[in-house]
């Protein structure tokens, strides 16, 4: 089939990208390479695809580009693009969530209303939810799709938008829609500004970990090749479309207990430095699969251990050369900085050799004018 992926240069983005390659698929890519994190990381994640004969990149911003160049033929959507992260969602920074996140997904229902797409996948967030009142005697609560929704940061908020404009043109343009409301995407390649990302890399630089919170809220933490699984499910499954599903990892636990496994994992115990909880971030997030389980017949497969296990070896390799990118920058910029140097040098002495020339031929005009005056007879001087 012929997939357009939205984000493919993201984390969820390049995982998805080589599955749907190896699946058969033809890959048609589409990122801006946001500033929100590092360029290098996401060239990381898409070098393994990059010269493969079935994949093509397009570097445009969806908010802006004609998007019939990349809708024209397209049978499924998988729109993954977005402008992520709860906290940074507050204050003038709204703007790029506002046009990231929601009018990004009208622009490409809008343009892909009518046309023969067999799937549109999108991306949406357990962020949704924002903090539902636990129920009388209940110790814990698993959140179901049919739950009032009520987010707690603006991210979430515009989360939920896109996802009702998706029902929406399901509902008038039986536009093939499927939301999937993903829960704490973790694994190689994690976004830098996600818990387990910055707790690695704390423990790699033998620094404290920053917790907001008393680390106690509750995250289903789900495996990033879980939620690739579900979604190449949902490009063919019937009973998919018009629906909003989690997908959530199965093993909730609270993100002490993920530091201490993370630790367990590394060898090593870190510092803690606790943090006032952020504004928008939810207690718990538990996430009921009854809906997963029943449309797809799917049950997440890799445990917390194994998938941290592998975020971490991952880690390791990815600050490796991170550190050694940066060393050899610091190597190679004192050698600029001398050619730059002597580059000044060179520019100076052609200056200094031509305004010396000018001033001999001007010496040797006058002393030309001079004798020429001097032979003149009966001059008026
Ligand atoms: N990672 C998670 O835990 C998680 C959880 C819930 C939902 N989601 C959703 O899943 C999607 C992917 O998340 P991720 O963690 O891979 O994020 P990511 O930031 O790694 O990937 C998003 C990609 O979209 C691109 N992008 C953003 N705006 C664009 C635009 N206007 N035009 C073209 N490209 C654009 C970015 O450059 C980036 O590469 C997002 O929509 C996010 O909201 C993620």
């Amino acid at each position: 089939m012929k997939i357009l992926v939205t984000g493919c240069a993201g984390f969820i983005g390049s995982h998805l990208t080589q599955r749907l390659l190896k699946e058969g698929h033809e890959v048609l890519g589409v990122d801006d390479f946001d500033v929100y994190y590092a360029r290098s990381q996401k060239e990381k994640g898409l070098m393994p695809v990059l010269l493969h004969p079935k994949f093509k990149l397009v570097e445009e911003n969806l908010a802006t580009m004609a998007l019939i160049k990349v809708l024209k033929g397209t049978e499924v959507v998988i729109h993954l693009a977005g402008q992520p992260g709860v906290r940074g969602s507050w204050g003038a920074s709204f703007s790029r969530y506002l046009s990231n996140n929601i009018q990004v997904t009208q622009r490409l229902l809008e343009e892909s209303k009518g046309s023969k797409l067999k799937r549109f996948i999108y991306a949406s967030s357990s962020s949704v939810y924002g903090d539902v009142p636990m129920p009388e005697g209940q110790p814990e609560l698993f959140l179901n799709e049919d739950m009032r929704v009520q987010p707690k940061s603006p991210y979430g908020v515009t989360k939920l938008a896109a996802e009702h404009l998706c029902q929406l043109y399901h509902m008038e343009y039986k536009m093939p829609t499927v939301c999937l409301r993903f829960f704490s995407v973790y694994g190689p390649g994690q976004r830098p500004d996600m818990a387990f990302h910055r707790f690695a890399q704390s423990i790699l630089h033998d620094a404290a970990l920053t917790i907001y919170g008393d680390g106690k809220q509750v995250r289903d933490f789900t495996y990033v090749d879980d939620v690739v699984d579900v979604i190449n499910a949902a490009i063919t499954s019937p009973e998919a479309v018009g629906q909003v599903v989690n997908v959530g990892g199965g093993s909730p636990c609270t993100l002490m207990e993920a530091v201490t496994l993370l630790e367990e994992i590394s060898g090593k115990t870190s510092a803690k430095t606790f943090l006032e909880r952020q504004k928008g971030d939810v207690m718990a997030t538990r996430a009921d699969t009854a809906r997963l389980e029943k449309i797809f017949g799917f049950k997440p497969k890799v445990s917390l251990k194994e998938g941290l296990t592998r975020q971490w070896e991952w880690m390791q390799k990815f600050l490796q050369s991170e550190d050694d990118e940066k060393a050899i920058k610091a190597n190679v910029q004192p050698i600029v900085g001398v050619d730059e140097d002597a580059l000044a040098q060179v520019k100076a002495d052609e200056k200094a050799a031509k305004k010396a020339a000018k001033k001999a031929k001007m010496k040797a005009v006058n002393d030309k004018l001079s004798n020429e005056a001097a032979d003149v007879p009966g001059s008026d001087g």
